[in-house]
């Protein structure tokens, strides 16, 4: 591969640049920490049924840079004009290493950016805050950097291994099967297929429109997120299916990014930083931790952040089990943060893990009624932002913090908005119009109404409903 900005690299990096290591990457048991090859779709450990991560066997020796040279590095790399290079890959060695450049899929994610709040929201809030628009991404929200990395795996895997039949199929809440179906349908159809399983009633109808059009077959049950979840992992582990959901750590590496992205973004400054994050099935904060720890590790970065989480009191067992030490898993009641209604979060035991090892009092957690997440969501966008109602949650759960001195104006504050605010534009309707179902406890405030006027075709009367002075 020649790329013309290479010249521009300085010499002792330039080897290093366009990625050649490839790693030894393994699956290996969060519980027993047997390791097994990744030359197969798993997802639970063979021997004692725990969460599998990925491990890199030879990620000593990326120390071998320092972590400065890290940081030139990636820096260095985004001037490339490499098209595998331009999404999640750019991370390749910390990312996932052994999937070769040429089977990288790219479709435009990643590298979103970081959005200064607007003063008037920041007064709002309590404090200074950057918003990360993950809802800029392919599919409108963050999963789409898991995918890249499992349709990438996906695509080496039928290549190298040859296969001739893969059936990708997911649980959703509405973004993960956009995402799959976006990614799936970019591969042959004749070897690939793509199927994703909804509650019922429980998706948006943006969402539920994003696997239709991408011709996966949709298949919708009765009963919540949490039921759905319980079927394809039953489908995983007794038919030949390749399980997109976060339970396959393969959709973790590649949302790492989103941790390797905000330390870019801060110039690796990360001192004091906070990261706040809406948690459903919680694969997303395992990322989050995960890649925070692999900068760490390198010396790329010189301390690792607090993690602030966020859930709604209608699907709050990790805050639940924060603040009692008891994790109980739930039945969650209907939420506005719908995407991450969630009772029995799948990666919770990795979550567990991160923090006992490595977080400990840095993992912070709030919860919030539905009310505040709305006014989070609506607030927010009134004030030139794009937030669903996760984003939402994310901004009234910082206010929440501040509130509580949990968090403090001297530290610097990134919060995950991880769809696009489009997605959930059902919930603003149900606001504005007074249509929210009881079960929801939304309490609408007059101020954040809004409806369209009917008026006359006539420029004479907008003119004197808007009150406009003649020229
Ligand atoms: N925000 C959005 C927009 C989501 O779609 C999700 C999860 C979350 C936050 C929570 O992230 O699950 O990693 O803790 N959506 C999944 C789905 C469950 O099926 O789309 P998490």
């Amino acid at each position: 591969m020649k790329d013309m900005n290479l010249e521009n690299i300085p010499e002792n990096l330039k080897d290093k640049i366009i990625p050649d290591y490839s790693g030894d990457v393994v699956y290996e048991c969060i519980g027993c920490g047997k390791e097994f090859s990744i030359d197969q779709f798993l997802y639970t450990c063979p021997e004692c049924n725990c969460l599998l991560r990925l491990n890199d066997r030879n990620f000593a020796a990326l120390k071998m840079i320092s972590g400065r040279d890290w940081q030139r590095i990636f820096s260095f790399r985004r001037m490339l004009n490499i098209e595998a290079l331009k999404g999640i890959f750019l991370y390749k060695e910390i990312l996932f290493s052994t999937i070769p450049l040429e089977d990288v899929i790219y479709l435009g994610e990643g590298h979103t950016p970081i959005v200064r709040a607007n003063p008037d929201l920041q007064k709002i809030v309590g404090m200074p805050f950057w918003v990360k628009n993950d809802g800029l991404n392919p599919s409108a929200s963050f999963k789409d950097r898991g995918m890249a990395s499992a349709i990438s795996y996906i695509n080496h895997s039928i290549k190298s291994r040859d296969l001739k039949d893969v059936l990708g199929i997911c649980a959703s809440t509405g973004d993960t099967s956009a995402a799959a179906a976006l990614y799936l349908s970019y591969l042959d159809k004749s070897v690939v297929k793509s199927v994703v399983l909804l509650p019922k009633g429980k998706v948006t109808p943006q969402q539920l429109s994003q696997p239709l059009g991408s011709g996966a077959t949709v298949i919708e049950i009765p009963g919540v997120f949490d039921d759905c979840m319980k079927i394809v992992e039953e489908l995983a582990e007794n038919y030949q299916v390749c399980l997109l959901n976060s339970k396959n750590p393969v959709r973790i590496m590649g949302q790492k990014s989103y941790a390797y992205e905000v330390a870019q973004q801060l110039d690796f400054q990360v001192k004091d930083l906070v990261v706040v994050v809406p948690v459903g099935n919680a694969g997303n904060v395992t990322a989050v931790m995960e890649g925070f720890l692999d900068l760490y590790r390198l010396e790329i970065i010189s301390a690792l952040p607090v993690i602030l989480t966020v859930q709604s009191s209608h699907a709050n067992p990790v805050y639940t089990w924060r603040e009692t030490g008891t994790y109980t898993p739930m039945k969650v009641k209907p939420s506005v943060a719908q995407a991450a209604m969630i009772g029995d979060p799948v990666s919770f035991p990795k979550v567990k893990k991160l923090v006992a090892e490595h977080y400990r009092e840095m993992f912070l957690s709030v919860e919030l009624e539905e009310t505040d997440i709305m006014e989070g969501m609506l607030e927010a966008n009134r004030h030139g932002h794009v937030v669903c109602t996760q984003g939402g949650e994310s901004i009234a759960g910082l206010k929440k913090a501040v509130a509580r001195g949990l968090v403090s104006r001297n530290q610097t504050v990134i919060v995950d908005s991880t769809s696009h605010q489009l997605k959930f534009s059902n919930f603003q309707d149900m606001y504005f119009n007074s249509t929210f179902p009881g079960e929801y406890q939304v309490t609408t405030k007059k101020n954040f109404l809004n409806q369209p006027v009917g008026l006359a075709a006539s420029s004479e009367d907008i003119a004197e409903y808007l009150k406009l002075k003649k020229k």
